[in-house]
């Protein structure tokens, strides 16, 4: 790609906190928003201009706030909106953006909404979620959840079904009733009022389904359970034909106000076409609207596969905001995946991507996930102790004390035993560390405005191990060079340059002659 990347980036790199275990302050030994607040120094040390707080919402919490049961508030584990009002002020007095989740697709069926719903067939507010009569005594069709099970939960006072993409308490909203659609923007209109900067806008896919609600196609090509997702192809149950156009007018209510910016959760689904196309379809949705790289979470460690999905991520954004990301709350780590030294490698790519580069917390300590028991919370959707998600959120590691300086008392789950090692504290006073290593990154991504702005093309770099990119803007020109093998590589380089940064301190360059360890990522200055 040869031209500049023109979008404006309202913010250059970003933290995902989850609430529940960044830091517990009122003893509970659950994660709050007076633990954030007090650990705002801490973003802000570490260089990022923007956090994510996934759900904080009243919630019942089966599926630990993306169950919203009013939209408009905090729950109490996580404190007031007070409590809010005050973390975002103490964020923007440092210049750190706040993004929140919203949740447009489905409620808790404890939201007020939802048990009018259910009240009786002629409510007025039946029709704001999706009620079916049975087929025969069975569900009005195939569709399963993404949970888990078939999508459809049986009501016996009205004698219906209605519909939820996930747990049967999170019952779908019914984006066809316009009333549902005014709804949910006067949400975004509340958040962005007290002067949130953005929303990362969950599970958009089932925005809009068929309307004639279709049988999902088998998948003959899956051997598994017949009720879980894999063995059908999701042609009818989301993407349906009114999908860009809700997220449109979802995404339009940001031109109410001078600078939001919305980030839709989207897993193209290679089963329903070119997932390229599925990116730039969504992402081009608004000006304003973007989508996570979401590539990185299956990343099968081959320098050209990882090279070809950022640069086609690249040609999807196109004038919108690139978000790279390794990873969120819903995916084993990004270090448990790939082990510390690959991991530091795409970390170090990640975060000289052009746009936004997203982190997830403790990944840039290099936090791994923990080895659940039957005994731990669990995660609702989880169908065994190994693809438990909550494996990946435990808490945040401070210190290597006994709960690693996230609370005082027993927390939710269990902190990781590597905390000792693996810890805010120490890695602070470690110049070799991978802490020390993201700031020094984050550093140079608020210092060069050539890596958040500047063009990036994919080089031949004659070494299939190693994957190489040049980055442009106003006649400065930088390369990039990862190398994906675990021995020694030697790349000749098109143009003599000094090295601005690599993972390891001993990397450097001989005339045109780079020599890379195992692992190795380097930043290079072209002359
Ligand atoms: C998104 C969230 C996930 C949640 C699901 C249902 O995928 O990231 O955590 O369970 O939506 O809201």
């Amino acid at each position: 790609r040869s031209t500049l990347f023109p979008y404006t980036t309202l913010f250059r790199s970003l933290e995902l906190i989850y609430p529940r275990s960044f830091r517990d302050l009122n003893g509970d030994g659950v994660g709050d928003l007076n633990g954030i607040t007090l650990k705002m120094d801490y973003l802000s040390d570490l260089g990022v201009d923007a956090i994510w707080i996934s759900p904080f919402f009243t919630s019942p919490m089966t599926d630990l706030g993306y169950d919203v049961a009013d939209y408009q508030n905090v729950d109490p584990v996580f404190g007031g909106l007070d409590d809010f009002r005050m973390l975002l002020d103490e964020a923007h007095a440092r210049d750190i953006k706040v993004m929140i989740d919203l949740v447009p697709c489905h409620t808790s069926d404890q939201h007020p909404w939802f048990v009018e719903s259910r009240s009786g067939r002629d409510n007025p507010k039946r029709d704001w979620y999706v009620w079916r009569d049975g087929n025969d005594g069975h569900e009005p069709n195939n569709w399963v959840s993404l949970a888990g099970g078939k999508s459809w939960t049986f009501d016996a006072d009205s004698g219906q079904y209605y519909l939820h993409s996930f747990l049967p308490t999170q019952p779908d909203l019914n984006w066809d009733n316009p009333e549902v659609r005014l709804a949910i923007k006067d949400v975004v209109r509340f958040w962005f009022d007290m002067g949130v900067d953005g929303m990362r806008v969950d599970a958009i896919w089932g925005i809009s389904k068929d309307p004639e609600l279709r049988d999902d196609t088998v998948n003959y090509d899956f051997h598994g359970d017949s009720n879980s997702y894999g063995a059908y192809i999701h042609d009818h149950c989301k993407h349906g034909p009114h999908f860009q156009e809700y997220l449109h007018e979802l995404a339009s209510v940001c031109d109410e106000y001078d600078d939001k910016q919305m980030v839709f959760e989207f897993y193209p689904d290679e089963r329903l076409g070119d997932i390229w196309r599925q990116y730039h379809d969504v992402i081009h949705v608004h000006p304003k609207a973007t989508a996570f790289f979401m590539e990185h979470r299956q990343n099968d460690w081959h320098g050209e596969h990882t090279g070809w999905n950022i640069m086609n991520y690249l040609e999807a954004t196109g004038e919108n905001t690139p978000f790279f990301c390794l990873g969120n709350h819903d995916q084993p780590r990004v270090t448990s995946r790939l082990g510390l030294p690959r991991s530091r490698a795409l970390q170090f790519l990640n975060l000289l991507c052009p746009g936004v580069s997203v982190m997830y917390y403790g990944d840039e300590i290099g936090m791994e996930d923990v080895d659940l028991t039957q005994h731990d919370a669990q995660d609702g959707f989880h169908h065994s102790l190994q693809d438990d998600r909550n494996r990946a959120r435990t808490p945040m590691q401070w210190n290597s004390s006994r709960y690693a300086g996230f609370a005082n008392v027993l927390p939710w789950l269990p902190v990781h035993p590597n905390r000792k090692q693996v810890n805010v504290a120490k890695e602070t006073k470690d110049p070799g560390s991978l802490l020390w290593l993201c700031r020094k990154l984050l550093e140079l991504r608020h210092e060069l405005p050539i890596l958040r702005h500047g063009t990036m093309e994919k080089l031949d770099t004659g070494n299939g191990f190693v994957l190489g990119f040049r980055r442009q803007l106003d006649g400065q020109q930088l390369q990039i060079y990862i190398n994906f093998a675990d021995s020694a590589q030697t790349v000749w380089l098109p143009e003599t340059g000094r090295v601005i940064i690599g993972t390891n301190p001993d990397i450097h360059v001989d005339g045109d002659v780079l020599q890379l360890p195992g692992y190795g990522g380097v930043l290079i200055d072209i002359k």
